[in-house]
Protein backbone atom coordinates (compact mmCIF):
# COMPACT_ATOMS: atom_id res chain seq x y z
CA UNK A 1 0.00 0.00 0.00
CA UNK A 2 1.22 3.22 -0.76
CA UNK A 3 0.21 6.01 1.40
CA UNK A 4 2.54 8.71 0.45
CA UNK A 5 0.94 12.04 0.78
CA UNK A 6 -1.36 11.23 3.49
CA UNK A 7 0.98 11.45 6.08
CA UNK A 8 4.06 13.39 6.99
CA UNK A 9 6.34 11.26 8.34
CA UNK A 10 10.03 11.86 7.31
CA UNK A 11 12.54 8.92 8.46
CA UNK A 12 16.34 9.12 8.37
CA UNK A 13 18.81 6.60 9.54
CA UNK A 14 20.03 7.42 12.85
CA UNK A 15 22.76 5.29 12.83
CA UNK A 16 24.34 1.71 12.51
CA UNK A 17 23.37 -0.38 15.20
CA UNK A 18 24.92 -3.95 13.67
CA UNK A 19 27.68 -3.84 11.04
CA UNK A 20 28.55 -6.71 8.57
CA UNK A 21 30.91 -8.38 9.96
CA UNK A 22 29.10 -8.37 13.43
CA UNK A 23 25.92 -9.96 11.58
CA UNK A 24 28.02 -12.43 9.45
CA UNK A 25 30.53 -13.60 12.95
CA UNK A 26 27.13 -14.25 14.24
CA UNK A 27 25.53 -16.11 12.17
CA UNK A 28 28.62 -18.55 11.12
CA UNK A 29 28.36 -19.14 15.43
CA UNK A 30 24.66 -20.27 14.68
CA UNK A 31 25.32 -22.58 11.85
CA UNK A 32 27.92 -24.08 13.69
CA UNK A 33 25.51 -24.47 16.55
CA UNK A 34 22.75 -25.98 14.10
CA UNK A 35 25.28 -28.06 12.54
CA UNK A 36 26.17 -29.48 15.70
CA UNK A 37 22.39 -29.83 17.45
CA UNK A 38 21.01 -31.66 14.19
CA UNK A 39 24.12 -33.52 13.83
CA UNK A 40 23.27 -36.72 11.23
CA UNK A 41 19.59 -35.41 10.79
CA UNK A 42 18.82 -33.97 7.84
CA UNK A 43 17.15 -29.70 7.95
CA UNK A 44 14.57 -28.34 6.21
CA UNK A 45 14.24 -24.88 6.94
CA UNK A 46 11.20 -22.49 6.02
CA UNK A 47 12.26 -19.22 5.89
CA UNK A 48 9.17 -16.40 6.25
CA UNK A 49 9.38 -14.05 3.33
CA UNK A 50 10.27 -11.24 2.93
CA UNK A 51 12.10 -9.97 5.57
CA UNK A 52 13.96 -13.47 6.49
CA UNK A 53 15.56 -14.08 2.73
CA UNK A 54 18.74 -12.34 3.64
CA UNK A 55 18.98 -13.79 6.73
CA UNK A 56 18.11 -17.25 5.48
CA UNK A 57 20.53 -17.31 2.19
CA UNK A 58 23.60 -16.36 4.76
CA UNK A 59 22.77 -19.29 7.07
CA UNK A 60 22.07 -21.93 5.18
CA UNK A 61 25.48 -21.46 3.78
CA UNK A 62 27.00 -21.55 7.14
CA UNK A 63 25.21 -25.15 7.80
CA UNK A 64 26.76 -28.48 7.16
CA UNK A 65 24.07 -30.76 7.01
CA UNK A 66 21.51 -32.15 4.42
CA UNK A 67 19.29 -29.48 4.15
CA UNK A 68 16.06 -28.55 2.09
CA UNK A 69 13.88 -25.53 1.94
CA UNK A 70 10.55 -23.65 1.69
CA UNK A 71 9.09 -20.24 1.41
CA UNK A 72 6.10 -19.24 3.55
CA UNK A 73 4.73 -15.56 3.24
CA UNK A 74 2.49 -13.73 6.08
CA UNK A 75 0.40 -10.48 6.30
CA UNK A 76 3.38 -8.05 6.38
CA UNK A 77 3.47 -4.53 8.07
CA UNK A 78 2.94 -2.17 5.17
CA UNK A 79 4.22 1.22 5.94
CA UNK A 80 3.26 0.84 9.63
CA UNK A 81 5.36 0.06 12.98
CA UNK A 82 3.16 -1.56 15.18
CA UNK A 83 1.87 -5.29 14.29
CA UNK A 84 -1.61 -5.13 14.18
CA UNK A 85 -1.94 -8.89 15.41
CA UNK A 86 -3.69 -9.96 12.49
CA UNK A 87 -1.46 -12.33 10.74
CA UNK A 88 -2.57 -14.19 7.44
CA UNK A 89 -0.77 -16.48 5.00
CA UNK A 90 0.00 -14.92 1.67
CA UNK A 91 2.35 -17.52 0.09
CA UNK A 92 1.82 -21.12 1.52
CA UNK A 93 4.10 -23.69 1.70
CA UNK A 94 5.28 -25.41 -1.86
CA UNK A 95 5.86 -28.74 0.54
CA UNK A 96 4.75 -30.65 3.49
CA UNK A 97 6.56 -30.08 6.36
CA UNK A 98 5.16 -33.66 7.97
CA UNK A 99 7.33 -35.68 9.38
CA UNK A 100 10.67 -33.14 8.78
CA UNK A 101 12.95 -31.31 10.92
CA UNK A 102 11.65 -28.20 10.81
CA UNK A 103 13.94 -24.79 11.42
CA UNK A 104 11.54 -21.56 11.21
CA UNK A 105 13.79 -18.68 10.13
CA UNK A 106 12.76 -15.27 10.73
CA UNK A 107 14.47 -11.46 10.78
CA UNK A 108 12.95 -10.09 13.93
CA UNK A 109 10.80 -11.06 16.39
CA UNK A 110 8.79 -8.29 17.89
CA UNK A 111 5.38 -9.12 19.93
CA UNK A 112 5.53 -12.38 18.79
CA UNK A 113 2.23 -12.51 17.86
CA UNK A 114 3.53 -13.62 13.77
CA UNK A 115 5.38 -16.84 15.48
CA UNK A 116 3.18 -17.73 17.53
CA UNK A 117 0.55 -17.84 14.74
CA UNK A 118 2.93 -19.66 12.47
CA UNK A 119 4.00 -22.05 14.94
CA UNK A 120 0.12 -23.25 15.95
CA UNK A 121 -0.41 -23.67 12.07
CA UNK A 122 3.03 -25.19 11.44
CA UNK A 123 2.00 -27.55 14.08
CA UNK A 124 -1.14 -28.73 12.72
CA UNK A 125 0.67 -29.99 9.63
CA UNK A 126 2.74 -32.74 11.75
CA UNK A 127 6.42 -31.75 10.99
CA UNK A 128 8.92 -34.31 13.52
CA UNK A 129 10.12 -31.20 15.27
CA UNK A 130 10.02 -27.34 15.22
CA UNK A 131 12.80 -24.99 15.86
CA UNK A 132 12.60 -21.21 15.69
CA UNK A 133 15.54 -19.40 14.67
CA UNK A 134 15.37 -15.40 14.65
CA UNK A 135 18.45 -13.49 13.70
CA UNK A 136 17.10 -10.09 16.13
CA UNK A 137 14.44 -10.12 19.17
CA UNK A 138 13.02 -7.30 20.76
CA UNK A 139 11.91 -8.88 24.16
CA UNK A 140 10.90 -5.59 24.95
CA UNK A 141 7.97 -5.85 22.80
CA UNK A 142 6.89 -9.03 23.69
CA UNK A 143 3.29 -9.56 24.01
CA UNK A 144 3.10 -13.45 23.95
CA UNK A 145 5.86 -15.88 24.46
CA UNK A 146 7.19 -17.57 21.98
CA UNK A 147 10.51 -20.31 22.39
CA UNK A 148 13.13 -19.04 20.34
CA UNK A 149 15.92 -21.76 19.88
CA UNK A 150 18.53 -19.63 17.95
CA UNK A 151 18.42 -16.05 18.80
CA UNK A 152 21.43 -14.35 16.97
CA UNK A 153 21.30 -10.79 18.63
CA UNK A 154 18.57 -8.99 21.33
CA UNK A 155 18.14 -5.46 20.44
CA UNK A 156 16.70 -2.49 22.31
CA UNK A 157 13.21 -1.33 21.06
CA UNK A 158 14.03 0.83 18.41
CA UNK A 159 12.53 0.17 14.78
CA UNK A 160 15.25 -1.04 12.40
CA UNK A 161 15.80 -1.81 8.58
CA UNK A 162 18.70 -3.36 6.47
CA UNK A 163 19.76 -7.17 6.01
CA UNK A 164 16.10 -7.97 4.97
CA UNK A 165 14.35 -5.63 7.15
CA UNK A 166 11.93 -2.92 5.64
CA UNK A 167 10.30 0.11 6.11
CA UNK A 168 7.53 0.53 3.42
CA UNK A 169 9.54 -1.88 1.56
CA UNK A 170 12.73 -0.48 1.40
CA UNK A 171 16.16 -0.76 2.61
CA UNK A 172 16.01 -4.02 2.68
CA UNK A 173 19.44 -4.31 0.93
CA UNK A 174 21.09 -2.50 3.11
CA UNK A 175 24.08 -5.34 3.84
CA UNK A 176 23.95 -3.54 7.93
CA UNK A 177 21.31 -3.27 10.86
CA UNK A 178 20.65 0.34 10.99
CA UNK A 179 18.09 2.62 13.60
CA UNK A 180 15.39 4.18 11.20
CA UNK A 181 13.77 7.09 12.89
CA UNK A 182 10.49 8.08 12.44
CA UNK A 183 9.10 12.17 12.83
CA UNK A 184 5.63 12.96 12.51
P1 LIG B 1 5.69 -9.55 15.45
O1 LIG B 1 4.53 -10.32 14.94
O2 LIG B 1 5.27 -8.31 16.17
O3 LIG B 1 6.67 -10.37 16.24
O4 LIG B 1 6.40 -8.95 14.20
C1 LIG B 1 7.26 -9.62 13.42
C2 LIG B 1 7.39 -8.91 12.09
O5 LIG B 1 7.27 -7.49 12.19
C3 LIG B 1 8.77 -9.16 11.57
O6 LIG B 1 8.81 -10.32 10.79
C4 LIG B 1 9.05 -7.90 10.75
O7 LIG B 1 8.58 -8.09 9.43
C5 LIG B 1 8.22 -6.82 11.41
N1 LIG B 1 9.05 -5.98 12.29
C6 LIG B 1 9.05 -5.93 13.63
N2 LIG B 1 9.94 -5.05 14.11
C7 LIG B 1 10.57 -4.55 13.03
C8 LIG B 1 11.64 -3.58 12.86
O8 LIG B 1 12.23 -3.02 13.80
N3 LIG B 1 11.99 -3.33 11.57
C9 LIG B 1 11.41 -3.91 10.50
N4 LIG B 1 10.42 -4.82 10.61
C10 LIG B 1 9.99 -5.13 11.85
MG1 LIG C 1 9.01 -10.58 8.76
Amino acid sequence: MDNRGESRVSESIERILLDKETIQNRIRELGSQITQDYAGKRLHLIAILKGASIFHADIVRSIALEISFDFIAVGSYGKLTQSSGEVRILKDLDESPEGKDVLLVEDIVDTGLTLHYLVRTLKERHPKSLKIASLLSKPARRKIDVPVDYIGFEIPDEFVVGYGLDYDQRYRNLPDIRILRLKT
